[in-house]
């Protein structure tokens, strides 16, 4: 996808928009894919963008499902339920019972004892035996520590509708170190034969988040891409142990096909600084790590005409009423002008989901799909968040001077 696509969908849908990518999004998937081929699987975690789930439906063989809400996104999308793990640290009979009633899922995480209890039941509810892996801590609120897990596994015949298959762990997202993570997997692993060795039980599959970072801002070091693959893919491969090795991932598969786009909407100088006002903000924009709007995502500098002006300083300020709306401090740019553009990059993992939408009831952006072959697709149109941020009551109201009268 062009600069010029890119220019091309703002004329024909406005902006702020997101954008994704769908050839990078495929290129990207099947590249993982085919460098963990024989050795681990991919799951994708859909809590990184759920736009991403049809997409990307002929590629994963897994979706990470942590809601009911997810859940049902899987479902208007078509996902088999045999490719859906059900996972989140808090599920309700209620919720597990609906998942149930439509023909279940492919596989349950336990992340508690009464996790395990309420699987157990709605299994006995339903006559059917459950597949469950058991989600081990990694020191916070989810999953459970290794002492529960080793005394359920030594219990486990007591959950006669649980199919104990194995275990799930996940440490964090937007890790530093390649050889931490490979340790990590090797420290899990080594978990998987304690219960072996001291408990006879086999695990039949592993699944595994390895927190793959996306390097988001300027000046930052990190380690290339290639040490996080070959540093993971080596420690699975130490022991080829008779297990299915799964890989949760969300940044590291949808934060490169995601291009946020806004435009000038205001310029200023306010006591010898420089404030650009762009229509979108801090609401729709969120990389994980930055720090007062003091680091530089990738982004580019879109303008209407090219000057040629003398780069000057600017701050890129969003639309929201607040003065942490700054989305970059001190950026060089040539002559801004109202009605350019800025494209801020690989914005594919969360932003969607993790800005805080409701913030002075602005309007949620567009999401767009783009490939060669369709050309662009307008995913979600713009919609209104004010209705959410008053009564219902009021919402009904057609005749809203009534009310203020
Ligand atoms: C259980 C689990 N797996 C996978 C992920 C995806 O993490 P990341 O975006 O770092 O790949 C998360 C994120 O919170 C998670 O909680």
């Amino acid at each position: 996808m062009t600069n010029q696509d890119l220019l091309a969908l703002a004329d024909t849908y406005g902006t702020p928009f997101y954008v994704f990518d769908l050839d990078a999004l495929a290129d990207r998937t099947r590249r993982i894919q085919t460098f963990f081929s024989g050795t681990a699987s991919i799951c994708y975690a859909m809590k990184a963008n759920p736009f991403l789930v049809g997409p990307l439906k002929p590629q994963i063989e897994r979706f990470e499902v942590c809601s009911q809400g997810e859940f049902h996104i899987c479902e208007r999308m078509g996902i088999p339920r045999k490719k859906i793990v059900l996972s989140g640290v808090s599920k309700t009979e209620e919720e597990l019972m609906e998942v149930l009633e439509g023909g279940g899922a492919g596989i349950y995480t336990a992340e508690s004892i009464r996790h395990l209890i309420l699987l157990e039941q709605c299994g006995e509810r339903k006559s059917a035996v459950l597949p469950v892996l058991l989600r081990v801590t990694s020191g916070n609120q989810f999953g459970m520590d290794r002492e529960t897990v080793k005394d359920i596994v030594k219990r486990r015949k007591e959950y006669p509708f649980l199919h104990i298959i194995g275990l799930q762990y996940y440490s964090g997202t937007q890790k530093k170190k390649p050889e931490k993570v490979a340790d990590e997997y090797r420290n899990f692993l080594r978990f998987a034969g304690e219960l072996r060795d001291e408990l006879g039980f086999e695990a039949k599959e592993l699944e595994f988040g390895p927190g793959f970072p996306v390097p988001y801002f300027a000046g930052e070091r990190w380690p290339e891409e290639e040490e996080w693959l070959n540093a993971l893919k080596a420690a699975i491969e130490e022991e080829p142990a008779p297990v299915k090795v799964t890989l949760e991932m969300g940044r590291f598969l949808a934060a490169e096909c995601g291009t946020y786009l806004t435009s000038v909407a205001d310029q200023k100088r306010n006591e010898g600084e420089n404030y650009l006002i762009l229509d979108g903000g801090i609401h729709h924009v969120n990389y994980y790590g930055q720090m007062m709007a003091m680091k530089r995502p990738e982004m580019e500098f879109l303008p209407r005409k090219e000057g040629g002006s003398p780069e000057t300083m600017w701050n890129l300020c969003g639309s929201l009423c607040t003065v942490s709306d700054v989305l970059v401090k001190e950026v060089p740019l040539p002559g801004p002008e109202i009605g350019d553009r800025i494209a801020f990059r690989k914005i594919g993992a969360y932003s969607v989901t993790e800005g805080i939408y409701l913030f002075l009831s602005r309007d949620l952006p567009k999401v767009l799909f783009f490939s060669e072959k369709e050309g662009p697709v307008l995913a979600r149109d713009s919609l209104p968040t004010n209705v959410w941020n008053s009564p219902n009551e009021f919402n009904e109201r057609k005749d809203r001077k009534q009310w203020k009268s």
